[in-house]
């Protein structure tokens, strides 16, 4: 049997013994938060990173933010699930009788009553009232006098919440609000921005009413290909922009091929084929759209290398151009055009199939029949059999 020396005694003593932040480690923790403030994080990692300063800086188990939607005018939290790659969302109508209404409206520290026969704590969702078993408070972030969120600490690691503690939660609720209004400009710039690249493709729309409907349809068809392939956030975000933009190149080519009704002549493809080039000469110069931009400059590339304007081969396709290739044809084999009648999904989806690998990344055609099995157009299970024997 091993024995421990008095040095581990009393560090696992020291382990189990609940302790509280010294004035160094407070002071640490501080600087972190200011630090994460103008730090380049995105939104999610801001949070995750910053609570976890928040429990070290105040000994507690847990700190929760919320945010307000100003679209609905609630408030919301966040959770990563799992992994973290997805994050679940919970809302909270800002109203007395719950703890965040309270807390807003009152623009001032809340504490919580965690009691099971207290309304206004049961009105926390599901989660929240099984983690918040002790003591917790709420504290407003104030922008301009306007509560933009509020920050939860939940279960003090001794007997309760100080003064101190509440005081130094108080100091650095100031710099969470901060960080979240700049979060909030960047995200109203991004609306904006993307209801610019909208009205972009309403105008392509307008000039052929073929490319309008089939630029919505390849979105969808892209995010769903995305959706089984686990795209990361970041790249689901630029496939989303880059399939609405994937034929804005068109706007430079010529109504008398554009608006043609019958099948183009061989030199009306070479022009036609150049509109991801035209589209690269539109908005290459954007340096924070690259991804965004090689999505929609390479959407005609194929593995082959057989594909157009550029030829690329394989992997030197970006997986995003290659996801919007695979919906774009889809969507251009199923559509009825003046000239002929448009597939019906069911041999459209197998032709997708017969070219993975020389016309599509294998990949996503894997992803494409994975969401394509799932979806309403999938009728005939036995259509591959039936189409090969016949
Ligand atoms: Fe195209």
């Amino acid at each position: 049997m091993s024995t421990r020396t008095s040095k581990e005694i009393i560090q696992l003593l020291s382990d189990l013994e609940p302790r509280r932040p010294s004035s160094s480690d407070r002071f640490r923790a501080v600087l972190e938060i200011g630090k994460l403030c103008a730090s380049s994080l995105g939104l999610r990692e801001y949070q995750r990173e910053v609570t976890k300063q928040i429990r070290k800086l105040i000994a507690c188990e847990h700190a929760f933010l919320f945010r307000l939607d100003e679209d609905s005018g609630q408030m919301f939290r966040e959770c990563p699930l799992n992994d973290g790659r997805k994050w679940q969302r919970y809302d909270y109508k800002i109203n007395p009788k719950n703890y965040i209404g309270e807390c807003v409206h009152s623009q001032n520290a809340t504490e919580v009553s965690v009691s099971p026969t207290d309304l206004r704590f049961r009105k926390l969702d599901d989660t929240l009232q099984s983690l918040v078993t002790k003591d917790a408070w709420l504290l407003p972030l104030i922008n301009k006098g306007e509560v933009i969120g509020v920050l939860m600490v939940a279960n003090s690691n001794e007997s309760g919440f100080t003064p101190d503690d509440l005081e130094i939660l108080e100091l650095c609720s100031g710099q969470l609000a901060i960080a979240l209004n700049s979060y909030n400009l960047v995200e109203q710039i991004s609306k904006q921005f993307h209801q610019t690249v909208l009205a972009m493709a309403d105008a392509i729309g307008k000039k052929d009413t073929y490319t309008g409907g089939h630029t919505k349809r390849v979105a969808h068809f892209a995010e769903m290909i995305a959706k089984e392939m686990d795209l990361a956030f970041e790249d689901m975000r630029d496939l989303r922009l880059a399939a609405v933009l994937h034929d804005v190149g068109k706007i430079g080519i010529e109504d008398a091929i554009l608006k043609k009704k019958a099948p183009l002549t061989d030199e009306e493809f070479v022009v036609m084929r150049n509109h991801p080039a035209i589209g690269y000469a539109i908005l290459g110069h954007i340096k924070s759209l690259s991804n965004v931009i090689d999505g929609m400059r390479y959407h005609h590339e194929r593995p082959d290398g057989k594909g157009y304007p550029y030829g690329l081969k394989g992997e030197d396709i970006p997986i995003i151009a290659s996801i919007i290739s695979v919906a774009d044809t889809f969507d251009a084999m199923i559509s009825t055009r003046p000239y002929r009648k448009g597939l019906s999904p069911m041999v459209a989806w197998q032709e997708i199939l017969d070219y993975s690998g020389t016309q599509f990344d294998c990949r996503v055609v894997e992803a494409f029949d994975r969401w394509f099995k799932k979806s309403k157009m999938y009728r005939n299970q036995d259509f591959g059999q039936k189409r090969k024997a016949s």
